[in-house]
């Protein structure tokens, strides 16, 4: 949550929403911009509403704006484990370029590092 705050509070953090028919918040992205570099901090879909193509809609909406701004290359940061979201990310042209070791906590895990060019 702590993390979730800060990211969000962050001057060049660019967050958007996913919202169902009847006005509830579905799923967000959160990006960032440091000049012509982008990032994906945080992506999430409501476990109900997963498979249904929100996420792509999100990231692909994410990465269109992004584009706009003068962005040329975006990466990320994903559980080694995480394959719905690798999947997700592989489908919109990201590669696994390197990796971290030990990167999360609770349970420590390995990040994999993705980069798009867009
Ligand atoms: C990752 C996440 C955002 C995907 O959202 P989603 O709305 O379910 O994704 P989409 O329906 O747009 O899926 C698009 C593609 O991603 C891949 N994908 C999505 N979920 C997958 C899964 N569980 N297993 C394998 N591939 C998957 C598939 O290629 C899928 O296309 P398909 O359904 O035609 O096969 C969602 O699973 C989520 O919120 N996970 C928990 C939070 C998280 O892990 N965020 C990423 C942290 S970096």
């Amino acid at each position: 949550m702590e993390s979730f705050e800060s990211e969000l509070s962050c001057a060049h953090s660019l967050p958007w929403v996913a919202v169902s028919a009847d006005g509830r918040v579905i799923g967000f992205i959160i990006c960032r911009r440091v000049e012509d570099g982008g990032e994906v901090l945080k992506l999430a879909v409501s476990p109900s509403m997963r498979r249904r193509g929100i996420g792509g809609k999100l990231l692909r909406h994410a990465m269109g704006e992004l584009k706009k701004l003068g962005v040329v290359r975006v990466s990320l940061e994903v559980r080694e484990s995480n394959a719905a979201a690798i999947g997700l990310y592989e489908r919109f042209g990201f590669k696994r370029l390197a990796a971290r070791k030990e990167y999360y906590r609770n349970p420590v895990e390995n990040a994999a590092v993705m980069f798009a060019d867009l």
